[in-house]
């Protein structure tokens, strides 16, 4: 069984068709400098508007790791205020104490193992 096809039974068919997997260069590597990344498909950042006072919470935990456990090369999370003042609204998560460091790590830590 090819990469491709392991990665896209998460996929509907819809996707499959729309995707010609074995041609694509979706799921093959790709090196910039000194990191290869495994393959190309790239979570970019999307506000979840589901934290209170600025902290990842279990929601988020579960959120960002289940693209990693599908196999995604790179996550960029979403937008995260350094002051409170900076959120675009209450829910944003921040990272303006060093209180908000941990939860944030607990994440990191689980995508990284
Ligand atoms: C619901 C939603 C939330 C988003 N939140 C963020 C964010 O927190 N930070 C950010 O830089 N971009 C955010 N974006 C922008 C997306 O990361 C992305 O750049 C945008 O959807 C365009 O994607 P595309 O270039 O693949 O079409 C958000 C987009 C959506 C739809």
């Amino acid at each position: 069984m090819s990469l491709g096809t392991v990665q896209t039974q998460a996929f509907n068919s819809e996707v499959v068709k729309a995707v010609n997997v074995e041609k694509s260069k979706l799921f093959s590597s790709l090196t910039n400098k000194s990191v290869t990344y495994k393959n190309r498909v790239i979570i970019p950042p999307m506000c979840m508007y589901s934290s209170t006072d600025g902290f990842f919470n279990e929601f988020h935990l579960a959120h960002y790791a289940s693209f990693a456990f599908k196999g995604v090369t790179t996550i960029i999370i979403e937008a995260t205020a350094v002051e409170p003042r900076d959120r675009i609204s209450p829910h944003d998560v921040g990272l303006w104490s060093d209180e908000h460091i941990a939860p944030l790590k607990r994440i990191v830590d689980l995508i990284r193992s």
